[in-house]
This record gives C-alpha cells, sequence and structure tokens, in this order.
C-alpha cells in the first residue's frame, strides 16, 4: 500500500490531488458540534499544501436520499476546515457540476477546495457498479492522484472510496495509516494463557487477580506499541456499550477469545442479564439475542453491571433510583450504569494495560444518566497502558463531556469502520488501497 508521504516523495508541486476525507461530523443546523473529524485529516492536508499541491478535498456528510438538500451541506464544514487550516478554503456548490469543475481549475498551487456532499449524486452509494464508476470517473477528472484518508467511511463501498481508486494512482492518507496500525494491535492478540480454564468456573473471581500474575504487565508500553503486530500487552481489557447487543455480537465474538475481560454497560447490558435469569422491567431488551447473550456468557470473560440507574421515564426530569442489578422494577427502565458497577468497573481498568472502549455505559446525552459513562472514561484516562477509545458515540462523549482527548491514547475517528476491523472483516476502501 503507497502512502502519502510516498505520494508527496514522488512530487506533487502544482499537481491535483483529490483527497478522500471523512468531514461527516455533528451538526445542530449549522453549528459543527464536535470538530473532531475535521482535525484528525489537518496533518494529511498541511503536508499536501506544504509540498505545493492543489487539494481537492471530497466527503460525505450524513444520510441525504433524494439528491441535494441544504441540510446536509458542506458549506459550514468548509467554513471550520478553513479557520482550522489558516487559509481559506474554496467551496464547490456542486459535487462534480460547473461550480465544482471552476473551483477545481482556479486553485492556486497550496490552496484546498471542498467539493459539495458526495452523497447529494445517486452514484456516491449506488450498489450498480456502472452507475457508481460513472460517477467515480466524473470525480477522478479533478485530481492526478487519490489519497484516501476517510478511515470513517473505509467500510463503505462507495464511489469515492471504492471506485475513484481504481483511477488513479492510489495513497492512503496518515490518518487511515494511524487508524490500521492502532486497530492491528487490539486484533493481533491470540487466546490468553490459561484464561479459559482459570476464569470459566470463577465468575465471581476478581479479574485482576486471574491476569495480575501474568509477567508481561511489567513490559514497558512503548515496546508494545512500536511494533506493528505484537501482542497487547496484558491484561487486555475491552469496554462495550451502547445500546444494541445485535450490532455488537460479531465484535464481541471476535475479541473475545484475545482478552482477559469484557465489561459490558449501556443498553445492551440489559439483554445479557435477561439472559442471566434477572428481570429487567422496561429496559431496552432484545429478546432475539438470548441465546447468543448466553453462549457469549459462558466464555466467563463477560462481566456485567451489578447495580443499575432506573427512571420512570426516559427523560431529564424523570424519577431515578439506584437498585440492584437484580432488582430493577417493572415500569422502570435501566438508563445508566451505577455506582458500585463503576468502582468495579475502575478497578479491573486500574490493572489493564491495553484498553478498547466502545460505546457509552447509559444516556449520556441526558445528566442524571451520565455519571456512568464519564467515570468509566476517566478510569479509561488513568490507565497506564495503550487505550483507543472507538466508535462516533464514544469519541463523542469524550469530547461532550469536556474530557482530555490527549489522556487516551488514541481516539478513532471511524464508528463502523472501526467495529468492522476489529470483526475481521474485509475494509472496500482499505482492499482499494492495497490493490
Ligand atoms: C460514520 O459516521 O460512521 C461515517 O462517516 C460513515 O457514515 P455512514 O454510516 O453514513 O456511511
Ligand atoms: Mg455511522
Amino acid at each position: 500500500m503507497k502512502t502519502l508521504d510516498d505520494l508527496i516523495g514522488e512530487g506533487v508541486a502544482g499537481r491535483r490531488v483529490l483527497v478522500r476525507a471523512d468531514l461527516n461530523v455533528p451538526l445542530d443546523a449549522v453549528t459543527i458540534t464536535d470538530d473532531g473529524r475535521i482535525r484528525a485529516v489537518l496533518p494529511t492536508l498541511t503536508a499536501l499544501r506544504d509540498a505545493g499541491a492543489r487539494v481537492v478535498v471530497m466527503s460525505h456528510l450524513g444520510r441525504p436520499k433524494n439528491g441535494p438538500d441544504p441540510k446536509y451541506s458542506l458549506a459550514p464544514v468548509a467554513v471550520r476546515l478553513g479557520e482550522l487550516l489558516g487559509a481559506p478554503v474554496a467551496f464547490a456548490s456542486d459535487t462534480v457540476g460547473e461550480s465544482a469543475q471552476s473551483t477545481v481549475d482556479g486553485l492556486a498551487d497550496g490552496q484546498v477546495a471542498l467539493l459539495e456532499n458526495l452523497r447529494f449524486n445517486a452514484g456516491e452509494t449506488s450498489k450498480d457498479e456502472a452507475e457508481r464508476g460513472a460517477f467515480a470517473a466524473q470525480l477522478a477528472r479533478f485530481g492526478q492522484s487519490y489519497v484516501d484518508d476517510a478511515f470513517g467511511a473505509v467500510h463503505r463501498k462507495h464511489a469515492s472510496v471504492y471506485d475513484v481508486p481504481k483511477l488513479l494512482p492510489h495513497y492512503a492518507g496518515g490518518l487511515i495509516m494511524r487508524e490500521l496500525e492502532v486497530l492491528s494491535k487490539l486484533t493481533s492478540a491470540a487466546q490468553p494463557v490459561g484464561a479459559a480454564t482459570s476464569q470459566r468456573s470463577s465468575a465471581a473471581q476478581p479479574v485482576g487477580a486471574a491476569t495480575s500474575q501474568r509477567s508481561s504487565a511489567a513490559q514497558p508500553v512503548g515496546a508494545a506499541t512500536s511494533q506493528r503486530s505484537s501482542e497487547p500487552t496484558r491484561p487486555y481489557v475491552v469496554v462495550l456499550g451502547g445500546s444494541k447487543v445485535s450490532d455488537k455480537l460479531a465484535v464481541i465474538q471476535a475479541l473475545l477469545p484475545k482478552v482477559d475481560a469484557l465489561l459490558v454497560g449501556g443498553g445492551m447490558c440489559f439483554t445479557f442479564l435477561k439472559a442471566q435469569g434477572l428481570g429487567v422491567g422496561d429496559s431496552l431488551l432484545e429478546e432475539d439475542q438470548l441465546d447468543s447473550c448466553r453462549e457469549l456468557l459462558a466464555s466467563g470473560k463477560i462481566r456485567l453491571p451489578t447495580d443499575i440507574v432506573v427512571a420512570d421515564r426516559f427523560a431529564e426530569d424523570a424519577q431515578t433510583r439506584t437498585v440492584a442489578a437484580s432488582e430493577i422494577p417493572d415500569g422502570w427502565k435501566g438508563l445508566d450504569i451505577g455506582p458500585a458497577t463503576v468502582s468495579a468497573f475502575a478497578d479491573l481498568l486500574s490493572t489493564a494495560r491495553t484498553v478498547f472502549w466502545n460505546g457509552p455505559m447509559g444516556v449520556f446525552e441526558l445528566a442524571p444518566f451520565a455519571a456512568g459513562t464519564r467515570s468509566v472514561a476517566e478510569a479509561i484516562t488513568k490507565v497506564d497502558g495503550f487505550t483507543v477509545v472507538g466508535g462516533g458515540d464514544s469519541a463523542a462523549a469524550v469530547r461532550q463531556l469536556g474530557l482530555d482527548e490527549t489522556a487516551f491514547g488514541h481516539i478513532s475517528t471511524g464508528g463502523g469502520a472501526s467495529l468492522e476491523y476489529l470483526e475481521g472483516k474485509t475494509l472496500p476502501g482499505v482492499q482499494a488501497l492495497e490493490s
């Protein structure tokens, strides 16, 4: 796979470089509420500008269905990108039409343009190869080479991700390289030694007890992180939340053999609790996942909440109580993990040397149910080791809760993309860069 460094080494001064970025940021009307994805692509854009390239950036935003829709315009993103780059960004009001053509034609060396939302054109997401290919050919006219730095979209077989690289010399940007390097460390682990026998019969045993005897805990983290496909330093703990077990089933199945412990919170924990025979009141429940949950629980590595913050309604001003996980009252719904669970999870995390976290522990957007997510996130910032936050929601939670982003080893810009990578799936965008 050729990289941005290779392209810059070949020389890009005065040349048009088409860059696929994932600038799909959350918008409150026209206000960007989290610009993490814009900041993440700055190093690639700056390197190209500094080398004298004429940079044409393209991205999707949201999921518009029927052509251009001002609600999904990238115009506010162009403004923010310009502020962050410290240079104006020329914005094309269409994607492959007259505005795009004249904007690209008007670029001087070192300047940046952004095309309007790719998904305003049906060809971008089409399942029809010919329709996608035709749109890709229109996009490819704007570049002499192609750089993909849209890690968040590599799992999509879309024209700008999968078909354009067939038409132009193609290179992986710095963000994609870093994301793949980090995530590869989380999947390279073999089965932990003795895990199946030492933990299966002892659900009550703290995980630290089973894992602390491993001598690798003393290994300096730098040693593990400087090698590409090395074993993660143990104990390796995964924290999963979010609302649905069905969304996370594949990643749990893929990671469970590799980890020392998997802590479950969020809406998905209630299906696991129910699978253990507990009543869950009006909490989220996926009846059709109960058998899968029972199978996963048999690993002995899954840790579930022991107390829950319940509410009589899904609302900021709901009545709330903290109850044992075995005593969720009928008519009440669990909306966060409780303080005893937080402290048990924090204990386990304090011994961990590698952590992957995806998905909030509760409805963190509502203040009464934010404590679980906040406390677990804070515990992860204190881990003496390698920590990765994956997924749009957990990354947004980190920033919305005002936590220090730099306290985490890596915050992935990919939600679905990072999960599909960890599941071991082929990512069309990566496949296209490799061929
Ligand atoms: C994301 O937000 O996960 C990426 O930008 C991909 O968006 P999509 O799920 O709409 O394809
Ligand atoms: Mg998504």
